[in-house]
Protein backbone atom coordinates (compact mmCIF):
# COMPACT_ATOMS: atom_id res chain seq x y z
CA UNK A 1 0.00 0.00 0.00
CA UNK A 2 1.48 2.97 -0.93
CA UNK A 3 1.54 6.08 1.75
CA UNK A 4 1.54 8.99 -0.53
CA UNK A 5 1.14 9.60 -4.19
CA UNK A 6 4.50 9.65 -6.77
CA UNK A 7 4.53 13.65 -7.65
CA UNK A 8 8.28 12.87 -9.22
CA UNK A 9 10.13 10.16 -10.34
CA UNK A 10 12.73 12.60 -12.45
CA UNK A 11 16.11 12.49 -10.70
CA UNK A 12 19.12 14.96 -11.66
CA UNK A 13 22.51 14.05 -13.47
CA UNK A 14 25.57 15.88 -13.27
CA UNK A 15 29.06 15.69 -14.44
CA UNK A 16 31.02 12.67 -13.67
CA UNK A 17 33.84 10.28 -15.23
CA UNK A 18 31.79 7.45 -15.29
CA UNK A 19 34.27 4.69 -16.52
CA UNK A 20 37.13 5.37 -14.22
CA UNK A 21 37.83 2.83 -10.93
CA UNK A 22 36.26 4.92 -7.99
CA UNK A 23 38.14 2.74 -5.70
CA UNK A 24 41.74 2.29 -5.21
CA UNK A 25 42.71 -0.75 -7.08
CA UNK A 26 41.84 -4.37 -5.82
CA UNK A 27 44.06 -5.56 -2.94
CA UNK A 28 44.58 -9.62 -1.72
CA UNK A 29 41.79 -11.46 -0.45
CA UNK A 30 41.68 -14.74 1.60
CA UNK A 31 39.03 -16.77 -0.56
CA UNK A 32 37.90 -19.85 0.45
CA UNK A 33 38.88 -22.82 -2.23
CA UNK A 34 36.15 -22.91 -5.62
CA UNK A 35 35.17 -19.17 -5.31
CA UNK A 36 35.99 -16.43 -7.85
CA UNK A 37 38.76 -14.51 -6.33
CA UNK A 38 37.71 -11.35 -4.37
CA UNK A 39 39.71 -8.28 -3.33
CA UNK A 40 40.08 -5.90 -0.50
CA UNK A 41 38.87 -2.13 -2.38
CA UNK A 42 38.88 1.09 0.03
CA UNK A 43 39.85 3.94 -0.58
CA UNK A 44 42.38 5.75 1.16
CA UNK A 45 40.58 7.62 4.32
CA UNK A 46 38.96 4.81 5.05
CA UNK A 47 41.97 2.45 4.37
CA UNK A 48 43.89 4.76 7.34
CA UNK A 49 41.35 4.54 9.32
CA UNK A 50 40.27 0.73 8.68
CA UNK A 51 44.32 0.18 9.71
CA UNK A 52 44.25 2.10 12.80
CA UNK A 53 40.85 0.27 14.10
CA UNK A 54 42.67 -2.89 13.37
CA UNK A 55 45.88 -2.15 15.06
CA UNK A 56 43.73 -0.87 17.98
CA UNK A 57 41.42 -3.82 18.22
CA UNK A 58 44.18 -6.13 17.40
CA UNK A 59 41.81 -8.10 15.22
CA UNK A 60 44.65 -8.22 12.67
CA UNK A 61 42.89 -7.35 9.19
CA UNK A 62 44.17 -8.87 6.33
CA UNK A 63 46.69 -11.04 8.39
CA UNK A 64 45.22 -14.50 6.36
CA UNK A 65 45.31 -16.40 9.33
CA UNK A 66 41.75 -17.01 10.91
CA UNK A 67 41.02 -17.37 14.95
CA UNK A 68 41.16 -20.58 16.04
CA UNK A 69 37.91 -21.83 17.44
CA UNK A 70 37.41 -22.80 20.85
CA UNK A 71 37.93 -26.30 21.85
CA UNK A 72 35.49 -26.44 24.85
CA UNK A 73 31.74 -26.14 23.17
CA UNK A 74 29.54 -28.76 21.40
CA UNK A 75 30.13 -28.44 17.40
CA UNK A 76 26.90 -27.42 16.10
CA UNK A 77 26.04 -29.49 12.99
CA UNK A 78 26.39 -26.44 10.86
CA UNK A 79 29.86 -25.41 11.33
CA UNK A 80 32.00 -28.35 10.20
CA UNK A 81 30.86 -28.86 6.98
CA UNK A 82 32.97 -28.03 3.85
CA UNK A 83 32.41 -24.26 2.72
CA UNK A 84 30.29 -24.38 -0.97
CA UNK A 85 31.94 -23.05 -3.60
CA UNK A 86 30.77 -19.52 -2.95
CA UNK A 87 31.95 -19.27 0.49
CA UNK A 88 34.64 -16.42 1.59
CA UNK A 89 36.26 -16.64 4.54
CA UNK A 90 36.92 -13.53 6.61
CA UNK A 91 40.42 -13.79 7.68
CA UNK A 92 40.16 -11.30 10.63
CA UNK A 93 37.02 -13.41 12.02
CA UNK A 94 36.16 -13.78 15.75
CA UNK A 95 34.71 -16.75 17.13
CA UNK A 96 32.16 -16.89 19.74
CA UNK A 97 30.72 -20.00 22.49
CA UNK A 98 28.39 -20.73 19.50
CA UNK A 99 31.44 -22.11 17.30
CA UNK A 100 30.41 -19.57 14.68
CA UNK A 101 32.26 -16.58 13.78
CA UNK A 102 31.69 -12.78 13.74
CA UNK A 103 33.08 -9.87 11.78
CA UNK A 104 36.40 -8.68 13.53
CA UNK A 105 36.38 -5.58 12.25
CA UNK A 106 34.40 -3.22 14.92
CA UNK A 107 34.32 -6.51 16.88
CA UNK A 108 31.08 -6.54 18.53
CA UNK A 109 29.01 -4.34 16.45
CA UNK A 110 27.08 -6.78 14.97
CA UNK A 111 25.72 -10.20 16.26
CA UNK A 112 24.76 -12.45 13.41
CA UNK A 113 27.20 -14.52 11.93
CA UNK A 114 29.53 -14.28 8.95
CA UNK A 115 30.90 -17.84 7.88
CA UNK A 116 29.87 -20.23 5.57
CA UNK A 117 26.50 -21.31 6.82
CA UNK A 118 25.63 -17.82 7.24
CA UNK A 119 26.84 -16.82 3.43
CA UNK A 120 24.79 -19.58 2.71
CA UNK A 121 21.62 -18.45 4.47
CA UNK A 122 21.89 -14.66 2.93
CA UNK A 123 21.66 -16.05 -0.69
CA UNK A 124 18.79 -18.41 0.14
CA UNK A 125 17.28 -15.34 2.10
CA UNK A 126 17.65 -12.87 -0.96
CA UNK A 127 16.15 -15.27 -3.25
CA UNK A 128 13.00 -15.32 -0.31
CA UNK A 129 12.79 -11.70 -0.76
CA UNK A 130 12.76 -11.68 -4.41
CA UNK A 131 10.01 -13.81 -4.27
CA UNK A 132 8.05 -12.45 -1.93
CA UNK A 133 8.22 -8.72 -3.08
CA UNK A 134 7.34 -9.21 -7.22
CA UNK A 135 10.82 -10.79 -8.11
CA UNK A 136 12.39 -6.91 -8.36
CA UNK A 137 15.31 -6.06 -7.41
CA UNK A 138 14.47 -2.64 -6.97
CA UNK A 139 10.65 -0.96 -6.41
CA UNK A 140 11.74 2.81 -6.04
CA UNK A 141 10.27 4.30 -10.01
CA UNK A 142 13.76 5.14 -11.37
CA UNK A 143 13.31 5.73 -15.50
CA UNK A 144 16.74 5.12 -16.38
CA UNK A 145 19.89 3.43 -14.56
CA UNK A 146 21.15 5.52 -11.64
CA UNK A 147 24.31 6.32 -11.70
CA UNK A 148 26.23 5.45 -8.99
CA UNK A 149 24.55 2.80 -6.39
CA UNK A 150 25.21 1.88 -2.66
CA UNK A 151 24.12 -1.19 -0.77
CA UNK A 152 24.64 -0.45 2.61
CA UNK A 153 25.50 -3.74 4.81
CA UNK A 154 25.80 -5.45 1.80
CA UNK A 155 26.47 -8.92 3.38
CA UNK A 156 27.33 -11.65 0.39
CA UNK A 157 26.80 -8.91 -2.50
CA UNK A 158 24.71 -10.79 -3.79
CA UNK A 159 21.79 -7.99 -4.62
CA UNK A 160 24.59 -5.56 -5.53
CA UNK A 161 26.26 -8.09 -8.06
CA UNK A 162 22.82 -9.22 -9.40
CA UNK A 163 21.87 -4.93 -9.61
CA UNK A 164 24.96 -4.54 -11.80
CA UNK A 165 24.64 -7.29 -13.90
CA UNK A 166 21.63 -9.42 -14.41
CA UNK A 167 23.18 -12.36 -15.90
CA UNK A 168 24.35 -13.37 -12.42
CA UNK A 169 20.63 -13.50 -11.79
CA UNK A 170 19.86 -17.44 -12.34
CA UNK A 171 22.50 -18.09 -9.62
CA UNK A 172 20.24 -16.63 -6.86
CA UNK A 173 18.35 -19.65 -6.05
CA UNK A 174 21.31 -22.41 -7.14
CA UNK A 175 23.46 -22.14 -3.84
CA UNK A 176 27.01 -22.86 -4.40
CA UNK A 177 27.22 -22.92 -8.30
CA UNK A 178 30.56 -21.11 -9.27
CA UNK A 179 29.96 -17.90 -11.78
CA UNK A 180 31.74 -18.34 -14.92
CA UNK A 181 32.45 -15.28 -17.52
CA UNK A 182 29.76 -16.93 -19.89
CA UNK A 183 27.07 -16.56 -17.04
CA UNK A 184 27.32 -12.59 -17.34
CA UNK A 185 25.37 -12.20 -20.62
CA UNK A 186 23.43 -9.08 -19.95
CA UNK A 187 23.88 -6.15 -18.05
CA UNK A 188 20.94 -5.35 -15.21
CA UNK A 189 22.49 -1.93 -15.00
CA UNK A 190 24.92 -0.79 -17.61
CA UNK A 191 25.07 2.18 -16.91
CA UNK A 192 25.34 1.98 -13.10
CA UNK A 193 28.33 1.70 -10.64
CA UNK A 194 27.33 -0.05 -7.83
CA UNK A 195 29.23 -0.10 -4.48
CA UNK A 196 28.70 -2.70 -2.02
CA UNK A 197 29.88 -1.95 2.20
CA UNK A 198 29.77 -4.32 4.64
CA UNK A 199 31.79 -4.76 8.26
CA UNK A 200 32.59 -8.04 6.61
CA UNK A 201 34.46 -8.46 3.65
CA UNK A 202 32.40 -11.54 2.08
CA UNK A 203 32.02 -10.81 -1.18
CA UNK A 204 33.78 -11.94 -4.27
CA UNK A 205 35.25 -9.76 -7.03
CA UNK A 206 33.87 -10.55 -9.69
CA UNK A 207 36.25 -9.79 -12.47
CA UNK A 208 33.58 -10.35 -15.32
CA UNK A 209 31.09 -7.40 -13.51
CA UNK A 210 33.07 -4.32 -14.12
CA UNK A 211 30.29 -2.03 -12.40
CA UNK A 212 30.51 -3.29 -8.98
CA UNK A 213 32.92 -3.30 -6.30
CA UNK A 214 32.97 -4.03 -2.62
CA UNK A 215 33.87 -2.36 0.25
CA UNK A 216 34.84 -3.11 3.88
CA UNK A 217 33.35 -0.27 5.71
CA UNK A 218 30.75 0.77 9.02
CA UNK A 219 27.70 2.58 7.38
CA UNK A 220 27.26 4.39 10.64
CA UNK A 221 30.65 6.27 10.16
CA UNK A 222 30.76 9.26 7.95
CA UNK A 223 30.60 8.31 3.86
CA UNK A 224 33.90 9.62 2.53
CA UNK A 225 33.19 8.19 -1.08
CA UNK A 226 35.51 10.05 -3.74
CA UNK A 227 34.38 10.57 -7.62
CA UNK A 228 36.28 9.41 -9.33
CA UNK A 229 39.00 11.90 -11.61
CA UNK A 230 38.21 14.69 -9.69
CA UNK A 231 38.13 13.84 -6.34
CA UNK A 232 34.64 15.28 -5.02
CA UNK A 233 32.33 14.06 -2.88
CA UNK A 234 30.53 11.27 -5.03
CA UNK A 235 26.99 11.70 -4.90
CA UNK A 236 24.94 8.73 -4.90
CA UNK A 237 21.63 8.33 -7.07
CA UNK A 238 20.22 4.93 -5.41
CA UNK A 239 21.14 3.68 -2.16
CA UNK A 240 20.12 0.28 -1.37
CA UNK A 241 19.20 -1.28 2.25
CA UNK A 242 18.10 -4.58 2.93
CA UNK A 243 17.80 -7.04 5.60
CA UNK A 244 19.30 -4.05 7.93
CA UNK A 245 16.80 -3.88 10.59
CA UNK A 246 18.94 -6.09 12.97
CA UNK A 247 22.41 -3.74 12.34
CA UNK A 248 21.88 -0.54 13.53
CA UNK A 249 20.70 1.27 16.48
CA UNK A 250 19.47 4.44 15.44
CA UNK A 251 18.72 3.81 11.73
CA UNK A 252 18.18 7.69 11.23
CA UNK A 253 22.21 7.87 11.39
CA UNK A 254 22.86 5.44 8.16
CA UNK A 255 19.22 7.67 6.44
CA UNK A 256 21.13 10.94 7.20
CA UNK A 257 24.49 9.66 5.88
CA UNK A 258 22.86 8.62 2.81
CA UNK A 259 20.62 11.88 2.70
CA UNK A 260 24.08 14.09 2.93
CA UNK A 261 25.59 11.63 0.06
CA UNK A 262 22.52 11.49 -2.78
CA UNK A 263 22.14 13.76 -5.33
CA UNK A 264 18.58 15.62 -5.48
CA UNK A 265 16.26 13.28 -7.27
CA UNK A 266 17.66 10.05 -6.03
CA UNK A 267 15.84 6.91 -4.51
CA UNK A 268 16.94 5.36 -0.97
CA UNK A 269 14.70 1.93 -0.45
CA UNK A 270 14.47 -0.36 2.36
CA UNK A 271 13.97 -3.79 2.02
CA UNK A 272 12.86 -5.56 5.77
CA UNK A 273 11.49 -8.60 7.22
CA UNK A 274 9.29 -7.67 9.88
CA UNK A 275 9.75 -9.96 12.79
CA UNK A 276 5.99 -9.96 14.36
CA UNK A 277 4.51 -13.14 12.64
CA UNK A 278 0.93 -13.28 12.20
CA UNK A 279 -1.64 -15.38 10.68
CA UNK A 280 -5.06 -15.70 8.58
CA UNK A 281 -7.23 -15.80 11.51
CA UNK A 282 -4.68 -15.74 14.95
CA UNK A 283 -4.03 -19.16 14.85
CA UNK A 284 0.26 -18.62 14.89
CA UNK A 285 -1.14 -17.35 18.68
CA UNK A 286 0.72 -19.33 21.40
CA UNK A 287 2.69 -20.60 18.96
CA UNK A 288 6.56 -21.66 19.03
CA UNK A 289 7.21 -18.78 16.50
CA UNK A 290 5.61 -16.32 18.13
CA UNK A 291 7.30 -17.31 21.42
CA UNK A 292 10.43 -17.58 19.25
CA UNK A 293 10.44 -14.32 17.54
CA UNK A 294 9.47 -12.49 20.98
CA UNK A 295 12.27 -13.87 22.96
CA UNK A 296 14.45 -12.90 20.06
CA UNK A 297 13.21 -9.08 20.34
CA UNK A 298 13.28 -8.99 23.78
CA UNK A 299 16.88 -9.63 23.69
CA UNK A 300 17.79 -7.36 21.48
CA UNK A 301 15.37 -4.57 23.39
CA UNK A 302 18.00 -5.13 26.12
CA UNK A 303 21.07 -3.64 24.38
CA UNK A 304 18.45 -1.15 22.91
CA UNK A 305 17.79 -2.53 18.82
CA UNK A 306 13.97 -2.02 18.61
CA UNK A 307 13.45 -4.97 16.22
CA UNK A 308 10.54 -3.68 14.87
CA UNK A 309 11.93 -0.71 13.20
CA UNK A 310 10.77 -1.15 9.60
CA UNK A 311 7.65 0.37 10.82
CA UNK A 312 8.93 3.16 11.46
CA UNK A 313 11.49 3.53 8.29
CA UNK A 314 8.25 5.93 6.68
CA UNK A 315 8.30 8.67 9.27
CA UNK A 316 12.47 8.26 10.24
CA UNK A 317 12.87 9.04 6.15
CA UNK A 318 10.14 11.63 6.53
CA UNK A 319 12.09 13.21 9.14
CA UNK A 320 15.54 13.13 7.69
CA UNK A 321 14.17 15.62 4.83
CA UNK A 322 13.00 12.57 2.41
CA UNK A 323 9.93 13.31 0.46
CA UNK A 324 7.47 11.10 -2.06
CA UNK A 325 7.78 7.95 0.41
CA UNK A 326 6.39 4.88 -0.37
CA UNK A 327 5.15 2.12 1.88
CA UNK A 328 4.57 -1.66 0.33
CA UNK A 329 4.13 -4.27 2.84
CA UNK A 330 4.26 -7.95 1.24
CA UNK A 331 3.57 -10.86 3.01
CA UNK A 332 6.04 -13.89 3.38
CA UNK A 333 4.32 -17.41 3.99
CA UNK A 334 6.23 -19.47 6.65
CA UNK A 335 5.76 -23.46 5.56
CA UNK A 336 3.97 -24.97 2.86
CA UNK A 337 0.22 -24.22 3.90
CA UNK A 338 -0.66 -21.77 0.63
CA UNK A 339 -2.42 -23.31 -2.15
CA UNK A 340 -0.35 -21.44 -5.05
CA UNK A 341 2.33 -23.38 -5.99
CA UNK A 342 4.88 -20.36 -5.94
CA UNK A 343 3.82 -19.51 -2.82
CA UNK A 344 4.32 -22.82 -1.40
CA UNK A 345 8.09 -22.83 -2.67
CA UNK A 346 8.34 -19.11 -1.09
CA UNK A 347 6.85 -20.98 2.30
CA UNK A 348 9.57 -23.43 2.33
CA UNK A 349 12.57 -21.11 1.68
CA UNK A 350 11.40 -18.96 4.30
CA UNK A 351 10.77 -22.27 6.42
CA UNK A 352 14.67 -23.51 5.47
CA UNK A 353 15.82 -19.79 6.41
CA UNK A 354 13.88 -19.52 10.22
CA UNK A 355 14.70 -22.80 10.95
CA UNK A 356 18.45 -23.66 9.70
CA UNK A 357 19.17 -20.05 10.04
CA UNK A 358 18.00 -19.49 13.96
CA UNK A 359 20.70 -20.69 15.49
CA UNK A 360 23.44 -18.70 14.12
CA UNK A 361 21.27 -15.40 14.26
CA UNK A 362 19.29 -15.63 17.25
CA UNK A 363 22.32 -17.05 19.61
CA UNK A 364 23.53 -13.79 20.67
CA UNK A 365 19.85 -12.09 20.86
CA UNK A 366 18.37 -15.13 23.12
CA UNK A 367 21.91 -14.75 25.31
CA UNK A 368 20.78 -11.16 25.55
CA UNK A 369 17.20 -11.91 26.75
CA UNK A 370 19.00 -14.32 29.63
CA UNK A 371 18.67 -17.69 28.28
CA UNK A 372 21.59 -20.03 28.95
CA UNK A 373 23.48 -22.17 26.04
CA UNK A 374 20.72 -25.41 27.15
CA UNK A 375 17.83 -22.93 26.80
CA UNK A 376 18.92 -22.06 23.45
CA UNK A 377 19.13 -25.07 22.19
CA UNK A 378 16.19 -26.08 23.63
CA UNK A 379 13.86 -23.19 22.41
CA UNK A 380 15.58 -23.73 18.66
CA UNK A 381 14.82 -27.23 18.61
CA UNK A 382 11.29 -26.15 19.61
CA UNK A 383 11.18 -24.18 16.87
CA UNK A 384 12.67 -26.86 14.30
CA UNK A 385 10.05 -28.86 15.34
CA UNK A 386 6.80 -26.68 15.41
CA UNK A 387 7.82 -23.76 12.75
CA UNK A 388 6.46 -26.42 9.86
CA UNK A 389 2.77 -26.69 10.88
CA UNK A 390 0.84 -25.55 7.97
CA UNK A 391 -2.43 -25.47 10.14
CA UNK A 392 -0.80 -22.43 11.46
CA UNK A 393 -0.69 -20.67 8.26
CA UNK A 394 1.95 -18.07 9.19
CA UNK A 395 3.50 -15.18 7.49
CA UNK A 396 5.94 -12.85 7.80
CA UNK A 397 5.20 -9.04 6.78
CA UNK A 398 8.07 -7.92 4.21
CA UNK A 399 8.35 -4.21 4.20
CA UNK A 400 9.26 -2.07 1.08
CA UNK A 401 9.68 1.25 1.84
CA UNK A 402 11.61 3.83 -0.63
CA UNK A 403 11.55 7.81 -0.88
CA UNK A 404 13.07 10.68 -2.75
CA UNK A 405 15.93 13.37 -1.88
CA UNK A 406 13.62 16.31 -3.41
CA UNK A 407 15.33 19.06 -5.77
CA UNK A 408 16.90 22.34 -4.53
CA UNK A 409 13.91 23.57 -6.49
CA UNK A 410 11.41 21.51 -4.24
CA UNK A 411 13.09 22.68 -0.91
CA UNK A 412 12.83 25.92 -1.61
CA UNK A 413 9.34 26.09 -2.52
CA UNK A 414 8.68 24.62 0.89
CA UNK A 415 10.72 27.19 2.43
CA UNK A 416 8.73 30.11 0.47
CA UNK A 417 4.92 28.39 1.27
CA UNK A 418 3.53 30.92 2.75
CA UNK A 419 2.35 29.46 6.31
CA UNK A 420 -1.21 29.61 7.55
CA UNK A 421 -1.81 32.69 9.85
CA UNK A 422 -2.42 31.63 13.68
C1 LIG B 1 21.23 -9.68 7.42
S1 LIG B 1 22.65 -9.19 6.54
C2 LIG B 1 21.91 -8.53 5.06
C3 LIG B 1 22.83 -8.60 3.88
C4 LIG B 1 22.28 -8.05 2.57
N1 LIG B 1 21.85 -6.68 2.71
C5 LIG B 1 21.20 -8.90 2.01
O1 LIG B 1 20.02 -8.51 2.07
O2 LIG B 1 21.50 -9.98 1.50
C6 LIG B 1 23.14 -7.71 7.37
C7 LIG B 1 24.55 -7.27 6.98
O3 LIG B 1 24.77 -5.99 7.57
C8 LIG B 1 26.14 -5.88 7.87
N2 LIG B 1 26.29 -4.77 8.83
C9 LIG B 1 25.85 -4.72 10.10
N3 LIG B 1 26.15 -3.53 10.67
C10 LIG B 1 26.82 -2.82 9.72
C11 LIG B 1 27.42 -1.54 9.70
N4 LIG B 1 27.40 -0.74 10.77
N5 LIG B 1 28.01 -1.12 8.55
C12 LIG B 1 28.06 -1.93 7.47
N6 LIG B 1 27.52 -3.17 7.44
C13 LIG B 1 26.91 -3.61 8.55
C14 LIG B 1 26.48 -7.25 8.42
O4 LIG B 1 27.86 -7.51 8.40
C15 LIG B 1 25.67 -8.17 7.50
O5 LIG B 1 26.44 -8.62 6.42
Amino acid sequence: MDSTTNTDASTQHGDSAKDAPLLSPPGAATIAPGRPDGGDVRDRERSNRHSMASSTSGSGSGSGSIHSQPTSILMPAEVPREPTGSTIVEPDSVFDDSGRSFHGYKEGKYFLPNDAAEQDRLDLQHAMLMMATGGKLAHAPMDHDPEYVMDVATGTGIWAIQFANNGTRKHSIELGVRLTPSDVTAQEHPGSHVIGTDLSKIQPALPMVQNCEFVKDDAEEEWLYRAPGTGAQLLFDYVHLRMVFTCFPDNRVVMRHAFDNMRPGGWIEYCDLYIDPSSRDGRHEGSTVQKFWATFRHGMSKIGRDMLCPRNYKTWLSEVGFTDIHEQIFRCPLAEWPTDPAQQRLGQYALVNLTEGARGFSWKALGFAGLDAEAKENLIAELRHDAGDPSLAIYHPVYVVYARKPHDWEVEEERTQPQPET
